[in-house]
């Protein structure tokens, strides 16, 4: 443990150093399918996680270190560092440790379960970190753009460390899930898309009825182009597509009511489409709530923005809305697998959100941040200048260009 201690004082070891070097390795859900179900090793999935798992926090660790030293240091922010640090260090542990030793596979595998419970909070807690930054210096172009970039490859990142954790313990733990006999560890290999809607839209009507008096109703439907009138179904990690859902549920419900306040009884129904193509697998949420102008679309996927009030931390409620982190966080969700998530909203009316699946689980492949160079370059400098022009606010006086006559 003398060891611990040293490497958790010193911020910018040789060791985070040394693993930062190697690019994370992307997998496939095909890949992550096929390894649990036909030749599920638990030493070999040992022998790939303890490099791969210190690999990918070690590229996420440097990033850290590049955010403003006034961000770095506000308690929330050293707090989740602390944590990072801490994992980063117990993993080593088995660097050099055999899996032929009676205890190591046993022993890496309550290390998984301890690390991954030790990040449970690392979103709400970074969130309060920028709030306590915001107080106090307020954010200018520069440093929400940095925040927005790191927060995306920082939480992508977490995502995956996630992933590999679940399918570990999930496979060869003790954890498994007597409810779902088929998955193979977090994946469901034959995931109805429909059914996924359907618990997302329930427990987002629930939450919405806590909060308002009435919530819209769903009308689902599917168009199988691959496999005409055949039910849609995803090789997908149903837990990540319910996130998406659930939070695209929520919004539209939200916008629905506050469109529709005077009458409640007759709340326009949100509509469900899912879709399956050769290479998309999409999934499109359209309600009729009113809307959003499209100068302020890309503005929904920041981290801070939310027009709802900002719930309180200490209430027991679960909030509907306010945190902002919905959408950028789907996104990321979508986006890890190679698909996407898009917003086209038409104002006055309503809006049509969309979450792009890849179809084909040898195509979705995890999509990771890499520290590299090009990384390192964009906390560099300032913001450039405009390279479009700004509408200007004077008019211009036009009587200097008049011909002469
Ligand atoms: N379907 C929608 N219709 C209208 N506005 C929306 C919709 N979805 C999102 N928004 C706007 O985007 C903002 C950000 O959404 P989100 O990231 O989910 O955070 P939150 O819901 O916590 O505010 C919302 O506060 C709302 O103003
Ligand atoms: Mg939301």
């Amino acid at each position: 443990m003398r060891l611990s201690l040293v490497l958790l004082k010193n911020a910018s070891n040789p060791k985070i150093e040394y693993y930062s070097r190697f690019s994370p390795s992307p997998l496939s859900i095909k890949q992550f399918l096929e390894f649990g179900r036909d030749n599920a090793c638990e030493k070999t999935s040992y022998m790939f996680l303890r490099k791969e798992l210190p690999v990918r926090l070690a590229n996420t660790m440097r990033e850290v270190n590049l955010l403003p030293d006034k961000l770095l240091s506000q308690p929330s922010v050293r707090l989740v560092q602390k944590w990072y640090m801490q994992s980063f260090v117990e993993l080593l542990e088995y660097e050099n440790r055999s899996p032929d030793d009676p205890h190591a596979l046993n022993d890496f595998l309550e290390a998984l379960i301890e690390i991954r419970n030790r990040h449970n909070d690392v979103v709400p807690t970074m969130a309060q970190g920028l709030i306590e930054y915001k107080e106090k210096f307020g954010f200018d172009p520069f440093v929400t753009s940095n925040i927005q970039y790191f927060l995306d490859r920082f939480y992508t990142n977490r995502i995956s460390f996630r992933m590999l954790i679940n399918q570990h313990t999930l496979l060869f733990g003790n954890d498994t899930n007597p409810a779902h006999p088929k998955h193979i560890g977090s994946i469901d290999p034959a995931c109805s898309v429909a059914d996924v809607v359907t618990d997302a839209f329930e427990t987002a009507k629930m939450l919405c009825e806590q909060y308002y008096p009435a919530a819209p109703g769903l009308k689902i439907e599917e168009f199988n182009a691959k496999a005409p009138k055949k039910p849609i179904q995803a090789v997908y990690v149903p837990s990540h597509l319910f996130h998406m859902l659930f939070e695209l549920f929520k919004n539209a419900m939200r916008a629905t009511v506050e469109h529709h306040e005077e009458d409640e009884t007759d709340l326009p129904i949100i509509k469900a489409k899912v879709t399956l193509g050769k290479e998309d697998l999409s999934i499109k949420i359209s309600d009729k709530g009113g809307g959003v102008a499209l100068r302020k679309i890309d503005r929904l996927f920041n981290y801070t923005y939310s027009t709802a009030p900002t719930p309180s931390l200490e209430s027991k409620r679960v909030p509907l809305a306010g945190f902002g982190h919905g959408l950028p966080i789907s996104r990321l969700y979508a986006r890890y697998f190679q698909g996407d998530l898009k917003l086209y909203s038409m104002e006055g009316v309503g809006t049509d959100a969309v979450i792009y699946l890849k179809a084909l689980s040898s195509e979705s492949f995890e999509r990771l941040p890499v520290f590299n160079k090009s990384a390192w370059r964009h906390y560099q400098g300032g913001p450039g200048a405009d390279d479009w022009s700004n509408p200007s606010k004077e008019p211009r006086d036009t009587s200097k260009y008049k011909a002469k006559r």
